[in-house]
């Protein structure tokens, strides 16, 4: 027998915690462009028994016996995933966004290999060849990064790249990019040279989900990302190919490569997730993610800040935080936004001056906001306000904070609380 007395009861330290945790996410305005707020339903698989179990290998091919459940759910997420995506294989077993890259490095390549990404200081993600990151120490990577002139991925410089350097994968894909990447260029870069296209569609999938950005289904070999940001769905990973057999090399390259058993629990998650994003509502959704973005760009214009690229197509934007105040750090900005109920990441801008852990930038997103409920008019007042706290002296900050804790409290992502949200 298990025993079936509720959180609260058992740990009610750790229950303690969560209800905090509630508290935090319903009292600001998030803006991490990587975040959101999942549905009871997502969290309810979540927190299922799928937990308990070991189910190492795939569907039909496991190591385990009493795998016939997980093998249908993992199937019924596999087919979720394809139908909302398109593709021919899907697998929905990484545990996060950095180990779908790496299956795919692993399927695919061999040590020492050469890839060419976008440059992490310009866009790009740790996994696209950080010297820190296992992509940088494994594979020979070489990067692009943006023009200095239009803050654009330049794609002449891309190509050029690509054939002084003959990678075996052409990787797009961003997690501080705010414009649309140029799918079919980098499909016939990769095509002059015989090289495998990869997108690493982490921060934008939920947006392709909902039919308001172009699909990188339609054009690339291989498409990893993440579950659990603009999606809003478990945290995890998958990877989408466009091709049985590359997809077969990728199962290897995850498993037994890169992980053990996965986490069913998380794939149940995803699983509804996919159901969720193929409703007509995560549409909706999606269309608002990209207008309340714009309103926000706009405003920010209005209000004297400059922006990276000057606007977006996308879910996000980064501010130049020395439009504001020439003295003041990304990293300075974001502690003081905290503080007054604004929730969002210091980020590096383009040949930024400061060191990565301090920055002159910030990065915004608007997909967890957009889930809180807010809209057009209350992201616009939302960037003035960031403006205000940013200019204002710091004895000036209590209206401005009270204002934003004002517009938190009228969307908050968990009206209920604790513990309507657990199990
Ligand atoms: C482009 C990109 N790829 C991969 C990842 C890694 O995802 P995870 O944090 O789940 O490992 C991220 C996460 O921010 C990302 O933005």
């Amino acid at each position: 027998m298990t025993d079936d007395r509720s959180l609260e009861t058992v740990d009610p330290e750790l229950a303690g915690l969560v209800r905090k945790d509630v508290g935090r996410q319903n009292s600001s305005v998030h803006l991490i462009a990587s975040e959101n707020f999942v549905s009871r339903a997502v969290l309810q698989a979540t927190g299922s028994v799928f937990t308990n179990k070991y189910a190492e290998g795939f569907p039909g091919r496991r190591y385990y016996e009493g795998c016939a459940v997980v093998d249908e759910m993992e199937r019924l997420a596999q087919a979720r995933a394809l139908n909302l995506l398109g593709g021919v294989h899907a697998n929905v077993q990484p545990h996060s966004g950095a180990q779908a890259n790496m299956a795919v490095y692993f399927g695919l390549l061999q040590p020492g290999d050469k890839i060419l990404g976008m440059r992490l200081d310009q866009g790009g993600h740790l996994t696209h060849g950080s010297p820190v990151n296992f992509s940088g120490r494994l594979y020979d990577f070489v990067s692009y990064g943006i023009d200095e002139q239009t803050e654009r991925i330049d794609m002449e410089e891309v190509r050029r790249l690509a054939v002084e350097h003959q990678p075996k994968v052409v990787l797009a894909g961003y997690s501080a990019y705010p414009r649309h990447l140029d799918y079919e260029a980098f499909r016939s870069i990769a095509d002059e040279i015989g090289a495998i296209f990869m997108v690493d569609a982490a921060h934008f999938i939920g947006l392709v989900a909902g039919k308001a950005l172009p699909n990188p289904v339609e054009h690339a070999d291989v498409v990893t990302f993440t579950t659990h940001k603009a999606l809003r769905g478990a945290r995890g990973g998958a990877v989408i190919a466009n091709d049985e057999e590359i997809g077969k090399k990728i199962e290897k390259g995850l498993f037994p490569n890169a992980q053990g058993g996965s986490l069913y629990n998380q794939i149940a998650g995803k699983a509804v997730a996919f159901h969720e994003a193929a409703q007509p509502a995560f549409a909706d959704y999606s269309q608002r993610i990209l207008a309340n973005a714009q309103a926000m760009a706009q405003r920010f214009v209005e209000e004297g800040v400059r922006l990276v690229t000057g606007g977006t197509d996308n879910h996000l934007m980064l501010l130049d935080i020395r439009s504001i105040d020439e003295e003041m750090t990304g990293k300075a900005a974001a502690k003081r936004l905290d503080s007054v109920g604004v929730t969002l990441n210091f980020n590096s801008i383009p040949n930024d001056p400061q060191p990565p852990f301090r920055t002159s930038g910030v990065r915004i997103g608007t997909p967890a906001s957009t889930t809180q409920g807010l809209g057009t008019d209350q992201h616009a007042e939302v960037a003035s306000l960031i403006t205000a706290a940013l200019r204002a002296d710091e004895s000036a900050l209590d209206p401005i904070e009270a204002r934003i804790r004002e517009i938190a409290h009228a969307f908050p992502p968990y009206p209920e609380g604790f513990p309507g949200y657990v199990g």
